[in-house]
């Protein structure tokens, strides 16, 4: 993606980020800082293990990560750094090649973000996508130009070299996705052109030095080959093989853990979601009873929430677990608080709070175990993160103080969601917990419009019961990002019978998401919503009118406060 002069891309999510908010020397250096000196992260192990990686370079276009989901579904291992990260950092990755994502800026400005020239001189292969092609062409002596007009959305794809390795099983005409201002108006030497589309001319080009430019973004679904593109260029050009496995990554990073930890101890809070249950079984598979869990029932969870967490993890898997039953705590924190924010920052700091605690009673522990994801890592590098966290604090582990002196372990931290999900299965871990959709740490305290009462609790977990039972048994809980009921601070009339019933108003909400970045409602079946409403009126006491939200984020949040 490219700026050029030709104002703001129509997009909402568009990230401005300009070479001087990249000033971060390297994502793997702040992962390491964050784990101190010596971390356990999955990336150091897959590098030793596996030779094979690509590394991908960010330029700020909102797609960048997603270039990295590919090549990883792609089965080959893949790192996102920052444009100005050091030789010394890619050396040790020891990759096959390169490939520079989009990003907002236009070549033709001062002081944009180049590639640097390492890039060049290790003769590897270069795959430029917008930006990325753009930069590569004006560093290697071609000109890129303002467009004639902002190309954003399809275009149609037409081969002219179609022997290129690029275009193995790539039809001779394909959509692709564009959105760019600037174009190549004359290519670098040694460059010829692969492939046209009606306003870019040079729509892909690629030299005999294995240097490749993409205008349009293969890592989108909006360019259904553009995954072939990816994987001819990955497999063909750089000669990988394949060898990023989840069950490689697993048995590495056993090793890893078990060689880590040594005899140290190691504890972990336990939430019962998707992350912390796949971190917390892999580290006890690596050092079995080192690992002790801290699970806290704030009394803020979903029915029957604690039992079956604590039956997974206890009975089942034989785990070390401290179960502490801190409902009474917690809700007399929260006694008086209405204002969102208020209540985040009592429950986590009351969580932090009792986990020190727990953790004193155990003598000395070496290191805190988190389920710390690759998107997290990224995302706290990046100026928007900071921007939007001033929308909701979220509250987490990571929250920490900094008078609690361990290591972080944090074996998850290289890995996508859906690779999390598949290493949880593969440890054995139970479909609906590795499926588990996320909850928030805040618990139903945020899903209680104003004070939290436990009257109010018992009546919110019967109607999420109720609608998340419904959802289960219609096959969709697993389509949708999340679906849950709120409680409103809302009463209205109503009549049973030949009663006038003066009762709670609960609010439904099911949305589809990729990353809860944005939000689309979900639009479920009138059948369903219907039978569910009625259920919910006619099962929970005090409720007499059921409404389902039809709002998309932006510019609502998935959860109501
Ligand atoms: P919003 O409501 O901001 O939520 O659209 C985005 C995602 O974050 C979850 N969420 C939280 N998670 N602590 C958490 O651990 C929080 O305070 C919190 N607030 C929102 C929410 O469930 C959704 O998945």
């Amino acid at each position: 993606m490219t700026n050029g002069k030709l104002g703001k891309p129509p997009d909402e999510s568009y990230r401005i980020r300009t070479s001087g908010d990249i000033e971060v020397s390297t994502y793997l250096e702040i992962a390491k800082e964050i784990a101190g000196e010596q971390p356990v992260a999955a990336g150091e192990v897959v590098s030793k293990l596996k030779r094979e990686v690509i590394v991908v370079i960010d330029f700020g276009s909102q797609y960048s990560l997603l270039i990295a989901r590919r090549i990883r579904e792609l089965q080959v291992y893949c790192e996102l750094v920052a444009h100005d990260t050091p030789w010394e950092k890619i050396a040790s990755l020891n990759p096959k090649g390169f490939i520079l994502s989009g990003g907002p800026a236009s070549v033709y400005e001062p002081e944009v973000p180049l590639v640097p020239a390492y890039v060049y001189e290790s003769h590897l292969p270069v795959l430029g996508i917008c930006y990325g092609m753009q930069a590569l062409t004006k560093q290697l002596g071609g000109r890129v130009e303002q467009g004639k007009k902002y190309e954003y959305g399809h275009a149609v794809l037409h081969l002219s070299r179609p022997d290129s390795p690029l275009f193995i099983d790539i039809p001779a005409s394909s959509p692709v996705w564009m959105s760019h201002g600037d174009m190549i108006e004359e290519m670098p030497p040694g460059f010829s052109a692969l492939a046209y589309t009606e306003n870019s001319p040079v729509a892909v080009m690629g030299s005999d030095k294995k240097i490749f430019g993409l205008q349009f973004h293969p890592e989108v679904a909006h360019t259904p080959h553009g995954k072939t593109i990816l994987k001819n260029f990955i497999y063909q050009v750089c000669g990988c093989r394949g060898d990023w496995t989840i069950s490689n990554f697993t048995s590495g990073s056993l090793r890893s853990i078990k060689k880590q930890v040594g005899s140290g101890k190691v504890i972990c809070a336990l939430s019962g979601g998707v992350d912390s249950s796949v971190v917390a079984t892999l580290i006890h598979q690596a050092i079995g009873d080192q690992l002790t869990c801290i699970f806290v029932n704030n009394g803020l969870l979903r029915r029957e929430e604690a039992d079956r967490t604590l039956k997974v993890f206890q009975q089942n898997l034989g785990m070390n677990i401290i179960y502490v039953d801190a409902s009474d705590r917690f809700l007399s924190r929260l006694k008086g608080m209405t204002d969102p924010e208020t209540k985040r920052k009592a429950i986590g700091g009351e969580f932090i709070k009792i986990f020190e605690e727990e953790a004193k009673k155990m003598g000395k522990v070496d290191f805190l175990a988190q389920g710390t994801l690759y998107p997290d890592v990224i995302e706290s590098t990046s100026s928007v993160s900071t921007a939007s966290a001033k929308i909701k604090t979220h509250h987490n582990v990571g929250g920490l103080p900094t008078t609690m002196t361990f290591s972080l372990l944090e074996p998850l931290r290289y890995l996508f969601k859906d690779e999390v999900r598949q290493v949880g299965l593969g440890l054995g871990l139970p479909e609906e917990m590795v499926w588990r959709q996320p909850f928030p740490g805040p618990g139903l305290a945020i899903r209680i419009i104003g004070e939290v009462s436990e009257e109010k609790l018992d009546l919110l977990r019967a109607a999420d019961w109720i609608f998340m039972n419904e959802i289960k048994k219609a096959k969709l809980y697993r389509q949708l990002w999340q679906s849950f009921a709120i409680l409103t601070d809302v009463k209205s009339v109503g009549v049973m019978g030949d009663y006038r019933t003066y009762g709670y108003l609960i609010a439904i909400r099911a949305v589809t998401s990729n990353d809860a970045m944005t939000a689309d409602w979900a639009r479920l079946p009138y059948d369903l919503l219907a039978h569910v409403s009625n259920r919910i009126v006619n099962e929970v006491p005090g409720v007499n009118r059921v409404v389902y939200d039809i709002t998309s984020k932006p510019p609502s949040t998935i959860e109501w406060e």
